[in-house]
């Protein structure tokens, strides 16, 4: 099969209907029959076949709160991750500018997992040779799909929070001008596919429920892709509070607390280079066992589901969805529809990045770790997990005194990587933000010339 070097423009991925038709068609056919026939590009959406937002309502007997909590179901786009988009943002516009050249460039994925399987499996279908520099204690399935994928690993030592170091090494390996790294903590397509993309789809993701606004939206940042959704929800829904979430045991935009943790592809110990923090209204914390327990109630518990009032068929239905940093990004929304006060015509949105495929390993690990996880154990679980109210440790951003620590977090981790004191003010305006987005036009109109 030809490569096709070209794939969807920012809109086509918004308004998958708005493709040629027969190139639709094609790759929903390919999206069953055939993972790396390139077509699959154009599978890079939130929608499904009939053009609605994957997505799932969860049932208020497990949230325990009247608000309606809507998840975004990232595990459908093509590699199992809606982290693709992105990586496939960042390489369609490096063709763009012509600084991302076929045969001539290997491209680079500093990643802890899921931006490395995107990349990965991008460079499979656009004929890129890849390499992946990634902490060496992640879960073991993030290692095997990157590999499946065709590309090469470097590894850091660590795990999540020690993600500094595979930017050092990206850093390092920058210095070949064979290498082009896909940068997604540092470069803008990120921020532009989820503004444009994520943003828009979760504004229609709501339609018809609740009272059709988002009252609230929930991310945990790893690169802070996600989060920059919520710059085009507030575009629409000005009253939207937005929320960036983080693991208790890795608290670095709460207050500069940094450490371990178990929730893979957030809590990076950083304030990413791309976070627009002006728009980030709170930070809450989340234990990170709530979060891998919580899956485990999820995926395993849905008879202690039932017992809690859940249907059956909701109960099985919610198993496969979520991985560790999904269930985190519930329970922030859980806390803040309670911080917040909402009702039951109030919509919270969040999103599940990816499904349960890549971490049985980690309920293993969990199993070696509590010896037992019966169903009196589940049953405690899921009460204190996820109906809990509990709404400590959220703190409150909207004050401009407060984003002042977000700002000098940022300026502490980036001036060392050679960005400017003027570049990072320059990102303290909308202005700058504004102007990135805007891009996009630009972007979509040479790719469809291109293609
Ligand atoms: C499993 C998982 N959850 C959440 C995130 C965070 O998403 P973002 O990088 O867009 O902030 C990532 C990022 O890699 C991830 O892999």
């Amino acid at each position: 099969m030809a490569k096709i070097p070209f794939g969807p423009t920012y809109e086509e991925m918004l308004h998958p209907e708005k493709m040629p038709q027969d190139i639709r068609e094609k790759a929903l056919q390919a999206k069953e029959s055939n993972e790396l026939d390139p077509i699959n590009l154009f599978n890079i959406t939130w929608k499904d076949e009939s053009g609605q937002v994957r997505k799932v309502v969860l049932p208020k007997e497990l949230t325990g709160t009247e608000a309606n909590i809507v998840v975004m179901l990232g595990k459908y786009f093509p590699s199992g991750s809606h982290k693709v988009g992105p990586a496939y943002a960042t390489l369609i516009e490096g063709c763009v500018d012509g600084d991302i050249l076929p045969g001539e460039h290997t491209i680079l994925g500093p990643s802890t997992g899921n931006f490395g399987i995107g990349v990965s499996y991008i460079c499979n279908l656009m004929g890129y040779e890849a390499v992946v520099i990634m902490p060496d204690n992640m879960s073991k399935e993030r290692y095997d799909r990157i590999r499946q994928y065709g590309a090469k690993l470097d590894l850091t030592p660590g795990t999540e929070s020690d993600v500094i170091l595979t930017l050092q090494r990206t850093y390092e390996l920058k210095k070949d001008p064979k290498n082009r790294p896909l940068a997604q903590f540092e470069l803008m397509p990120n921020y532009r596919f989820h503004r444009y993309v994520t943003g828009n789809s979760a504004v229609e993701a709501v339609q018809g429920i609740g009272n059709g606004r988002i009252a609230c939206f929930t991310s945990a940042p790893g690169s802070a892709g996600t989060i920059a959704a919520g710059d085009q929800i507030k575009q629409v829904f000005p009253e939207a509070k937005i929320v960036a979430l983080e693991p208790y045991e890795c608290s670095t935009l709460a207050d500069g607390g940094r450490g371990q943790h178990r929730i893979e592809g957030i809590g990076d110990k950083m304030c990413t280079l791309i976070h627009n923090v002006n728009t980030t209204d709170f930070v809450a914390l989340i234990p990170d066992d709530d979060a891998v327990r919580g899956l485990k109630v999820t995926q395993d518990g849905a008879a202690i589901l039932q017992e809690m009032g859940v249907s059956e068929e909701q109960a099985l239905a919610l198993r496969d969805l979520f991985g560790v940093s999904g269930i985190c990004n519930i329970l922030g929304a859980i806390k803040m529809a309670h911080y917040l006060r909402l009702g039951p015509e109030d919509n919270v949105v969040t999103i599940a990045t990816d499904g349960f495929d890549r971490y049985p390993s980690v309920l293993e690990d969990l199993e070696r770790r509590y010896l037992e996880t019966e169903a009196f154990v589940l049953r405690r679980w899921a009460k204190d997990i996820f109906l809990s109210k509990n709404t400590d440790h959220v703190y409150d951003f909207r004050d401009v005194q407060a984003k002042q620590q977000l700002y000098r977090q940022k300026e502490k981790d980036w001036l060392p990587f050679g960005y400017s004191q003027a570049y990072l003010d320059d990102m303290r305006t909308p202005e700058f933000w504004q102007r990135e987005f805007g891009k996009i036009q630009d972007y979509d109109r040479e790719i469809l010339r291109l293609r």
